[in-house]
């Protein structure tokens, strides 16, 4: 059973120059990202990068350009394969925001080109503001998934967004959410959610399966005649996700052959039917080894498409991603120092950090997710094998998770030692919550945004962090004289 590969494996020093993947990489014993010195940040002893301020640890990053990257870079393989295959249809990029709502995310997404995927009646209120700043194009589609029922605040102000941006998709996953969409009066394209997640042999299988997600065979067939007899509705596209972080390219498209079937059978009858969509489970690198050829992913993909739909002499949809995990991932990073260092007689050392690691990083304590764990100085001295302990009073506050194989190394120096966690941009945050008061009242870290202007220069915006004071008022403590304080 291979493992992931969380950091550096070894005790040797990191060669000066290595890369680490395609945005980390060692210079004169310090870890880059895309270029920007993150020991800098807390140590400002040059003034290179343009960056000449303190900044308090923890402290978490949002590097905006590798979102930026990450969608160009997508566009750019499926606009060579479709050239490659003669495929007659083309690929539309959505972003699915529930992976990180962040504004300065969405800006980034939406500057980028991506359509916009949504899962909440607060969702809507972001695509109103986008709008209401021009950012959000008329041409762009703005896909509502999630559960619309009738009565629902999600319901009412997709109804009334529909005003604002035209091109506005709900995609239907219960009989339940037809009824506003038909007594609106408003003309909508709209998309059926098939009940697709996991790994199906055939329609029937598929069927069967336990999820809450989508419509099951007969009632998707039932929910197409509904809006084939509703004067107002246009059945546009259809919805099948099929799985999370899909690292194996013939299973994702095998797990989706099954919804090709059936949404070549609907086009037969639903000749306005032209978008599939294959929702998320886009795999991104959170880890070290990864290694995913999205060329031949989306070779293989489109290939399937043309076979199924040649068979029921249907023409070929264009293609809708939602990449939630792709986009973001890379794009988050966040920064702690080595406050102490414990022998305490167990097997390896404990390092502990100035932050919590379950509670910045739910994924990681909840489901064991491993994400990739670096020095920020002292790469150029000798390593030995350690874990991390968060500075939360919980036995669960630790990395690698309780139930990892993969080992964790670390500099053998540890003084002024820092390091960071990365790839942890999409949904870590979200679950984790953003400000609020958390597990041990520890106060949220200073966020530094990075971007770089048309000359390739960084940009920075620094957002504080809570306060003590904050944090208190969360909880309900008023009485208390805020300068006293430390
Ligand atoms: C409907 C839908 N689309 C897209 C996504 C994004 O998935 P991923 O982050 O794997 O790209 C999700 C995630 O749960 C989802 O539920």
């Amino acid at each position: 059973m291979t493992r992931p590969i969380i950091g550096w494996e070894q005790g040797l020093p990191v060669p000066d120059g290595h890369r680490f993947n395609h945005y980390l990489s060692c210079r004169d014993g310090r870890l880059h990202l895309d270029g920007l010195d993150l020991t800098q940040l807390f140590s400002p002893d040059r003034s290179d990068q343009g960056f000449d301020r303190t900044l308090p640890s923890p402290l978490e990053i949002v590097y905006l350009p590798i979102i930026h990257h990450q969608i160009k870079a997508m566009e750019q393989v499926f606009r060579e394969v479709i050239e490659e295959t003669g495929y007659e249809g083309v690929f539309h990029y959505a972003y699915a925001s529930k992976a990180n709502a962040a504004e300065e995310v969405i800006r980034t997404t939406l500057a980028a080109g991506a359509n916009h995927e949504m899962s909440s009646t607060v969702d809507i209120e972001i695509g109103r503001i986008m709008k209401a700043r021009g950012l959000l194009p008329d041409d762009r589609m703005v896909i509502c998934n999630g559960f619309k029922a009738a009565g629902m605040a999600y319901a009412d102000n997709i109804v009334r967004f529909k005003d604002e941006h035209d091109n506005l998709i709900p995609i239907v996953e219960d009989l339940s959410e037809l009824p506003p969409l038909i007594a609106s009066g408003k003309r909508f394209e709209v998309g059926l959610r098939q009940k697709s997640y996991g790994a199906h042999e055939d329609e029937a299988e598929m069927n069967l399966y336990n999820s809450r997600f989508g419509l099951a065979v007969e009632d998707l067939w039932k929910a197409a005649d509904y809006v084939q007899a509703a004067p107002n509705l246009t059945l546009k596209m259809y919805h099948a996700m099929v799985g999370s972080q899909l690292v194996d390219r013939e299973d994702f498209v095998k797990r989706l052959r099954p919804p090709m079937e059936i949404y070549a059978r609907l086009r037969q009858r639903h000749s306005a039917l032209s978008i599939f969509n294959f929702g998320g489970g886009m795999p991104v690198g959170m880890t070290l080894d990864f290694d995913f050829d999205y060329h031949a992913f989306a070779r293989l993909l489109l290939t399937t498409m043309q076979e199924v739909c040649g068979r029921y002499n249907v023409p070929v949809p264009d293609i809708m991603g939602e990449f939630g995990r792709y986009t973001t991932s890379e794009h988050g990073a966040h920064l702690f120092r080595v406050v102490a260092t414990k022998d305490n007689n167990s097997d390896l050392p404990w390092y502990i950090i100035d932050g919590s690691i379950m509670s910045s990083f739910p994924d990681s304590w909840a489901l064991g997710e491993h994400f990739i764990v670096l020095p920020l100085n002292h790469l150029d001295q000798p390593f030995h094998q350690v874990q991390l302990g968060g500075i939360t009073c919980d036995s669960d506050d630790q990395y690698p998770p309780k139930s990892s194989e993969s080992p964790l190394y670390l500099p053998v120096e540890s003084r002024d030692l820092y390091i960071g966690f990365f790839s942890i941009g999409a949904y870590q945050e979200m679950l984790g919550g953003v400000k609020g008061s958390k597990h041990c009242v520890l106060p949220e870290a200073y966020e530094l945004v990075v971007d770089r202007d048309a000359d390739g220069r960084f940009q920075f915006q620094v957002l504080p962090g809570q306060t003590a004071a904050n944090v208190l008022h969360n909880l309900g403590y008023h009485d208390f004289d805020a300068t006293t304080l430390v």
